[in-house]
Order: structure tokens, then sequence, then C-alpha cells
């Protein structure tokens, strides 16, 4: 196995890892002399290549650090991202959701009805089939048992809308679990997008930064071994080819092949203070220019206070603008984002 261990720094890395990779390890981007590299116009025209090129890249699941394999992912992520507009979003004002806010910091509660179509052009309330399906997949027998630990079916709904109507070419999610969310996501992702998705797999879990303490072990009880991690968007899922599998330990990832690449960044990692800052600050870094970072349980106290904590510190200390989902029909969701200005 080619030793690539971009993922992690120094001493925690673990190159085993990479054969968990539910890819096959097709080096399409051919780095050998006259081996059908692909240039940047295949790149351009051609979505599957750019996909399997940057698969290729990310042998052995992880992201690539050695500077020429960096500088070719860095072509392949510009082709992505140059070569089709994803529907920006658009800012509001505190004053515009609600008179009162004045000088208010945020989080700004928003209604999904209401302002969501106002920030995201094109966007329209999730339809009665598809909460009806999702409500039914977290409360009836036997899906119920599985999606404890999932997004739940209000947010994940509305989460399924916004990138209806964004259209992002790429998406990074921190907290694959199963893989349920994912397969949500892409679902509803336009077909040439890519969906990288990061988890610390259950061998890992003794070495973690930040040790899992009760309450975020029980979202993990899907997840007895390494393979169960997305298992949920592993072939025979039919857009398995979309979703680029990143396996290591958030708080100490080197994300630095995917700075200011990813127009959607989702973080539902360790719930626990100070971990939802750390993944927040990252993905801040990782946002495109006009592209959102999301996080779902804002407002829950107790068990889940590390988001609160963390969007808190984010709107009071850093007058960044945080909108937050707290009405969707008759719904209170945990759902927030950031559009970076
Ligand atoms: C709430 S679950 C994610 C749910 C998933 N996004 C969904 O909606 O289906 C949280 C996930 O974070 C992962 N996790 C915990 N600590 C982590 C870390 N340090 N790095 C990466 N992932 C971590 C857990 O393994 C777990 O799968």
């Amino acid at each position: 196995m080619r030793q690539v261990c971009g993922g992690e720094p120094a001493g925690l890395a673990d190159c085993s890892w990479g054969t968990l990779s539910p890819f096959p390890k097709m080096v399409v981007y051919d780095e050998g002399a006259g081996g059908g590299g692909l240039s940047q116009g295949d790149c351009l025209q051609d979505p599957v290549k750019l996909r399997d090129g940057l698969r290729g890249l990310i042998e052995d699941g992880r992201l690539p650090s050695a500077p020429e394999k960096l500088a070719r992912f860095a072509e392949i992520m510009q082709a992505l991202l140059t070569r089709r507009d994803f529907v920006r979003p658009q800012h509001i004002a505190p004053q515009q959701i609600a008179p009162f806010f004045g000088n208010y910091p945020g989080p700004f509660g928003i209604n999904a009805d209401v302002h969501l179509p106002l920030i995201f052009p094109g966007f329209t309330a999730p339809s009665a089939e598809d909460l009806a399906r999702l409500k039914a997949r977290d409360t009836e027998e036997p899906s119920k048992s599985f999606t404890y630990g999932t997004m739940p079916w209000g947010e994940t709904a509305v989460l399924r809308e916004i990138v209806r109507a964004m259209k992002p070419r790429t998406v990074l999610e921190i907290g694959t679990n199963i893989g349920l969310l994912t397969r949500e996501i892409v679902d509803v992702c336009p077909e040439d997008a890519v969906v990288f998705t990061l988890d610390l797999p259950p061998s890992m879990r003794e070495r973690a930064f930040q040790p899992l303490d009760d309450i975020n072990l029980s979202y993990v009880r899907q997840e007895q071994t390494d393979q169960d991690v997305g298992r949920e968007v592993k072939p025979p899922y039919t857009r398995a080819a979309q979703v680029i599998q990143l396996l290591g330990d958030s708080q100490v990832f080197n994300f630095n092949a995917l700075r200011n690449m990813v127009d959607l960044v989702i973080v539902d990692g360790l719930h626990s203070y100070p971990a939802p800052l750390v993944d927040t600050r990252h993905a801040l870094e990782l946002v495109n220019l006009g592209g959102v970072v999301a996080w779902d349980d804002y407002g829950k106290l107790f068990r889940l206070a590390g988001v609160t904590l963390t969007l808190l510190e984010m709107a009071v200390k850093e007058r960044r603008q945080i909108y937050w989902v707290n009405h969707n029909q008759s719904l209170s969701t945990g759902l927030a984002f950031h559009v970076t200005p």
C-alpha cells in the first residue's frame, strides 16, 4: 500500500485505515510518464473523470499531503468549482427578520417558510411526502432503532431543501455516522457534486484527541465496526461514486487540501465543548466564498450545550451572523447556519 498519510499530523498517522476505503483504488489521474493524465480541459468537461481523479488522489481515504499531489488536487478542485456556478445565498439583515433585533448579536431565529427563500433563492418548503417519509423513519420501527444519532427528520427535511436550492459543487460533512444524512444530502445534490464525509472510526476512538463521553458514545451505537461508518453510502447505494469518505479525528485532521474549496460544510461531529468550536473554526477556513456552514443542535442545553455555546461565541465575540431555523411549519429545529460574506 502506498503510504499517504495526509489526514493526520505525524505521530497519529496510521495508514492501515486506508484499507477501509469503500472505493477501489483507481488511479485514473495517471501520474506516470505519458500515462493518460487528466488535463484541465478534461476536468472541466468530464465530471466523472474529475471525481475519479479526486478519488485517485485521495488514495487510502485520506487527503493528499505530498506537495505535487496537493497541487493536482487543488487543480481538480478548482476545476470543479469554476465549472459551474452554485446558487449563491443572500444575506438578510437582522432588522428584516424582526425590527426588534436591533443590536442583538444573534443567532437570529428565522422562519423556514418566510426567510429561507430570501436567503436561498429557489428554496421551497419540504414536501409533505418528504416530511412524512423522514418522520416515519425516525418514529416507526424497524427504522427508528437505527436512526438514533442521525440529524432528526425536521432538520434533515429543511437542510435537503437548502441543498437542493444551493446546488453545491462540494460538500463536507463532519460526523458521518452510518451515512444516513450523507445519503439524504447526496440525493438532492447535482449529479456531479462531490460530498466528502469525515468520521472517527470505532477502532480509533481510544486515541481520540477529545475522548467521546457517554452522550457522544450513545450516538454511535450503530457503528460497531469500522466498516459500519458510512455504510449507507457505500455500494450498492446508486450514488456512492459521489461520496468520498475520510477517516480520522476532526479535531486534529489536516484539512489543508480543502481550504476555500467547499460550498457547504455540515458540522455534526463530536458535540461536547470545545470540539464543536474546533470543528467550526476548521469549517470557516474550508468554506468557499458565499458558502455555508451548517450545524445541528443549536439551542439545545445540558447534554448538547456544546453547539449552543459555540454559536453564541461565534455570534457574540466574533459578530458572525448566524441564522437559526427555529420555526419550520409548527416545528422548532436545531438547524443553524452561517453564510460567508
Ligand atoms: C451525531 S453523529 C453524526 C450524525 C450524522 N451526521 C447523521 O446525521 O447521520 C456524530 C458523529 O461524530 C463522530 N465523531 C465523534 N468524534 C469525532 C471526531 N473527533 N472526529 C470525527 N468524527 C467524530 C461520531 O463517530 C459520530 O458518528
